[in-house]
């Protein structure tokens, strides 16, 4: 029984806690012959690492990635990767005081419930840390997709934070020039102010994050279990504090016509299909359709507040947590790179799968 490792061909299996000596994972039946080193997983994980600015946890780790085996002059051997993380910068007093006490909104009280044992440092296996791994896996999946299915490309952003949408058009350009991973300069300075006052006054706020993966081959994925979008969904609900999960329309499909919802489809000059919107997300009977393959994700609000809330303690005594230490005001910035690492492992296990059942042969339309 293994409760740590995703994917069918393309398997991710992470290990580690937040103050443990390090944590990473381990990631097999990665194709050989794959041009692979350090710096590659590192560009993935400097964009999730910590402290990188006010909006995120002040913790200071470098999360420089090692690879023990797996690799050899390069290039990946179809060995299984193995990488690591050392924690650096663990602060184990931050959490002595709650050694006892369950916080609100956290896994301390289910962890306890179920197994009568917690690593309480930081939250043990549930802390945010745990993602770094995955972002190390995504690494791996892009430098895969990168040289079996070259027109891939997978972006995050974020179009939500608590009660701030994104007011008027995106500019993908922007993404990278905020501490938000937001779509608009405009949003990015609202969202800005509204931050810091919630951090000042001791709180915080939920996100939505989507991801898009643009150049994904139309045949991925499989029905009826094998949906490309149930893999896609429990990749992104697995990532820590998401609370809900669509792909393209999502929730909103259940408000359409039919007439309104069903993506006309023409015959394109070059003989491939053209779809006249993309409310499907780019998932048809569970199988892409080469258009953009669109997720998103809800990610409810840090629980770690400076906010006093009221809890039990372990002998069943009333308490109040206020959470000091260092923490997200809004986990959903950090989150972007994590769920795209996820997107990249589950397209590229399709892909694999794909590969393995169909070798590549399609339909001919025309
Ligand atoms: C990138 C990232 C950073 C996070 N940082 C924090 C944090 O600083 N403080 C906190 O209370 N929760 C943080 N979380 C959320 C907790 O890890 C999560 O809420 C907790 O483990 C309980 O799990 P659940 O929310 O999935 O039920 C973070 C999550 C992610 C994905």
């Amino acid at each position: 029984m293994s409760f740590n490792t995703f994917g069918h061909v393309f398997r991710v299996t992470t290990w580690g806690e937040s103050h443990g000596p390090a944590l990473g994972c381990t990631v097999d039946g990665c194709p050989p012959n794959v041009s692979l080193d350090e710096t590659a997983i590192q560009y993935w994980l400097d964009r999730r690492k910590p402290g990188q600015n006010k909006y995120t946890t002040q913790r200071r780790e470098a999360d420089q990635v090692r690879i023990l085996s797996g690799v050899f002059e390069g290039r990946t051997t179809g060995t299984p990767i193995q990488l690591m993380i050392e924690n650096t910068d663990q602060r184990s007093k931050d959490y002595g005081e709650i050694a006892e006490t369950f916080r609100p909104g956290h896994a301390d009280i289910t962890y306890w419930q179920k197994y009568g044992i917690r690593d309480y440092r930081g939250g043990g296996r549930s802390s945010a840390r745990e993602t770094a791994a995955r972002v190390a896996a995504g690494g791996v999946a892009r430098a895969a997709l990168a040289a079996l299915a070259p027109g891939v490309t997978i972006t995050g952003y974020m179009t939500r934070m608590g009660a701030h949408g994104i007011d008027g058009p995106r500019d993908m350009d922007e993404i990278g020039r905020n501490p938000f991973w937001v779509p608009s300069a405009a949003a990015a300075e609202t969202w800005a102010a509204y931050l810091d006052e919630l951090r000042k006054s001791g709180n915080s706020c939920g996100a939505e994050i989507e991801v898009s993966a643009s150049g994904v081959p139309a045949g991925l994925g499989a029905p009826v279990y094998g949906k490309l979008d149930t893999d896609l969904a429990a990749a992104c609900m697995s990532i820590n504090a998401v609370k809900g999960v669509e792909i393209g329309e999502g929730m909103d499909a259940a408000r359409l016509t039919g007439e309104d919802n069903a993506d006309e489809i023409r015959l394109g000059n070059d003989g491939a299909p053209v779809y006249g919107s993309n409310h499907a997300g780019g998932i048809l009977g569970g199988i892409s359709t080469g258009q953009d393959v669109v997720v998103r994700f809800a990610v409810k609000p840090t629980s770690s507040i400076l906010k006093p809330r009221a809890s039990i303690t372990k002998s069943g005594q009333p308490t109040e947590v206020v959470t000091k230490g260092r923490h997200d005001p809004c986990v959903g910035i950090r989150a972007v790179p994590v769920g795209e690492a996820m997107v990249a492992c589950v397209i590229l296990d399709h892909l694999l799968l794909d590969r393995a059942q169909t070798g590549g042969q399609r339909g001919t339309i025309g």
